[in-house]
Formats: structure tokens, C-alpha cells, sequence
């Protein structure tokens, strides 16, 4: 049984803006119930970024369509698969396909026929998606080629905020659409949020974490909001405050939703060489090591100061396992990893 915990947005804002001892006993209160909840496990997902061509010109990300400096590419179908060989072989439960957003029917074709192969190379990979936009028919030709998890990051949970991070061509509904469509077809759902992006103010991130509870996600991802140089939109606040910002995230987020998957993400990386640890110990079972192959890493920077670039996927495992023993939790190899919520959520069937 998971405990109905019901905070308000007042408390959630004192929460977030915890300091010194008061940040600790909240870090302490998310590791307790993320213990109790799902063990001291932590799940790999193998990372492929396997491609970063971009119809959208979102203004915080480094690979936006406008960005005519950074070299576009597309991994091959034999290049993605040796990077799922490789993950296969480090024994990571899952992996994560993630590129920019294309909704051509060759992309489309593309991905399925590269979900259809993993799975008959692969049986025992874990597939999520984490490409974009897309309409609900093709959501459900994905999970039928063997999908089963879904990331799609709402960015903001306020429309006039979404509306100043993004071009007039997005819509905040279309996306919260996209993410029913997938929760519909049955994929277990991740979302998140950039903290500290422009124009956000505490309350808001107070809003986003009701609109994950609201929603009922099973996963969520949330890192600091860093600038990149050929992005529009620049960090207004400071790196610094937003990293706390971030932590702090993360664990009013395992206390309000105890059995979801929560990732420690790269971006705390970026901001402090322990980041990733600290968002474990404030509360993420989650780690998505680098699998994306070297060659292409320089390419794929949604933000300035990408950490892991310089390194190989074997480093990447190395150093992650090492990371995860370092803070007391254990690396688990070889299983999925799936979001408890999610098998909470089918079995007490859902409204959406
Ligand atoms: N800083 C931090 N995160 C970013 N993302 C995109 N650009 C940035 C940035 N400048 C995040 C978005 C997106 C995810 C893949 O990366 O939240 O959904």
C-alpha cells in the first residue's frame, strides 16, 4: 500500500527553498521513503542519443533547428544496435532511445523498424522512447513494435510559461495531450520539468510537482536549466541555486509520489562533479549512463558543459558503478527497472 501523502503548495514552497540543516532532514525524509518503498536499488538506462536533427526551435536547446552551428547526424540502424550490444553486455536492464523531434514518415518507419530489431536481437531490453511529438497513431505502432516506456518532458506545467520558452508553433496542449495519448496506450509515462529556466519563480515549481501527482506519472526526470551558447534563453538566477533548487525537486517529488522511478540526471552533472550522487541521496533511483558513441557525444549538447563527452560507454559504466557504491545504494543489473506506480495504476485501473 502506498500512503496517500497530500502537502500543500505553501509547504511544498518552504520545502523548496530548504538551506543548511533543514535541507538535509528533507534529503534524509526522501531517502528514508524512497528506501522503504523501492529498496536501495538504482536501475541503469543505457542513453542513446541517436540522433539530434530537430523540427523545433525550442529556446532553451542547444540542438534547436536554428542552430545552423552544430553538425547534424542520424545513427545507422547497425550503429544504434552495437550501441544496445554494448549495453546488453554491461547487463544495463533497459535502454532509452532519445533524439530530436521529427515527425516524417521515414523517422517514424526509421524508429519502428529499430524497435522491431532490438527486441528480436535483444528480447530482455527494457525499450523506452524519448523522441517528441507525435500522433497517437504512431505512439501505438511504437508500443506495438515493442515500446514499453515513454519520456516526454512537459518543460513547464503553466501555459504562459511554456508559451515564453517555446515558438508560437508549440502548444502547451498538444503536449499534455501527447502525454494522455501515451498513458492511453498503455506505455508507462515520464515527464519533467527544466528547473530554473526563465521566467520560472519557486511557485511554479510548486505547480509542477502537483501537475506530476495530478497526472500520475510513472517516472520523471528534472535537472538545473543551463545555458547554451547558441540558445536564445540564459540562466537569469545562478547555477548554484538552481542545483539546490533541483535536489530539493527531487525529493519533495519521492515524498509526494513514494513508488515512482525518479532519474539522478546528467544536468546536476554538469553543475557539480558529485551531482548525480547528490541526486540520488536526495531521493532518484534512476542513472542513465552515456551509451551514445563517442564520435557523436560533441554533437548531442542540449546545454553548455555536457559532462561524459570526452569519455568511452565502458568508462561511463566504470564510473557510474563506482558513483552508486559511493553513496550506500546498490547498481542493479540486468532487470528492467519498471516504475512500481506504474503496476499500482493498472491494477487499481485509471482514469485519465
Ligand atoms: N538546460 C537544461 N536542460 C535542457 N533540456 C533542453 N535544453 C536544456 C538546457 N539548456 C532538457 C529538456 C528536454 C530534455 C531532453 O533536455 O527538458 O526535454
Amino acid at each position: 500500500m502506498v500512503r496517500e501523502i497530500c502537502i500543500s503548495k505553501e509547504e511544498l514552497i518552504e520545502n523548496l527553498e530548504a538551506k543548511g540543516l533543514k535541507q538535509k532532514d528533507l534529503h534524509a525524509k526522501a531517502v528514508n521513503i524512497r528506501d522503504e518503498y523501492l529498496s536501495k536499488n538504482v536501475y541503469f538506462r543505457g542513453l542513446i542519443e541517436f540522433s539530434n536533427i530537430c523540427n523545433n526551435d525550442c529556446f532553451y536547446c542547444g540542438i534547436r533547428k536554428s542552430n545552423h552551428h552544430v553538425k547534424r547526424y542520424l545513427m545507422s540502424k547497425d550503429e544504434i544496435l552495437e550501441a544496445v550490444e554494448f549495453c546488453n553486455k554491461a547487463d544495463y536492464g533497459s535502454i532509452v532511445l532519445q533524439s530530436g523531434e521529427r515527425r516524417d514518415k521515414k523517422f517514424v518507419n526509421f524508429v519502428i523498424e529499430v524497435v522491431e530489431e532490438i527486441k528480436k536481437r535483444f528480447p530482455k531490453a527494457g525499450i523506452t522512447l524519448c523522441i517528441g511529438e507525435l500522433n497517437k497513431k504512431v505512439y501505438q505502432k511504437f508500443f506495438d513494435a515493442g515500446a514499453h516506456r515513454y519520456l516526454l518532458r512537459i518543460e513547464t506545467s503553466n501555459k504562459r510559461h511554456y508559451e515564453k520558452l517555446h515558438p508560437r508553433e508549440m502548444s502547451f496542449e498538444a503536449r499534455k495531450k501527447c502525454l494522455k495519448n501515451l498513458k492511453d496506450i498503455g506505455f508507462q509515462v515520464g515527464t519533467g520539468i527544466m528547473v530554473g529556466s526563465p521566467f520560472q519563480r519557486v511557485e511554479n515549481l510548486a505547480d509542477d510537482l502537483l501537475f506530476f501527482k495530478e497526472i500520475d506519472v510513472d517516472m520523471v526526470g528534472m535537472g538545473p536549466f543551463i545555458s547554451h551558447q547558441y540558445a536564445p534563453l540564459k540562466v537569469d538566477g545562478n547555477n548554484k541555486r538552481n542545483f539546490n533548487l533541483s535536489l530539493n525537486m527531487i525529493a519533495c517529488l519521492r515524498i509526494l509520489m513514494p513508488d515512482i522511478n525518479i532519474a539522478a540526471t546528467t544536468a546536476l552533472q554538469a553543475l557539480h562533479p558529485e551531482g548525480r550522487e547528490y541526486g540520488l541521496n536526495a531521493g532518484a533511483n534512476v542513472i542513465m549512463p552515456l551509451v551514445t558513441p563517442k564520435r557523436y557525444r560533441e554533437y548531442y549538447q542540449l546545454y553548455n558543459n555536457k559532462p561524459c563527452i570526452e569519455e568511452s560507454s565502458s568508462e561511463c559504466l566504470n564510473c557510474i558503478t563506482q558513483r552508486i557504491k559511493s553513496v550506500g545504494l546498490i547498481p542493479k543489473f540486468g532487470e528492467w527497472g519498471d516504475s512500481l506506480h506504474y503496476f499500482r495504476r493498472i491494477k487499481n485501473g485509471y482514469s485519465s
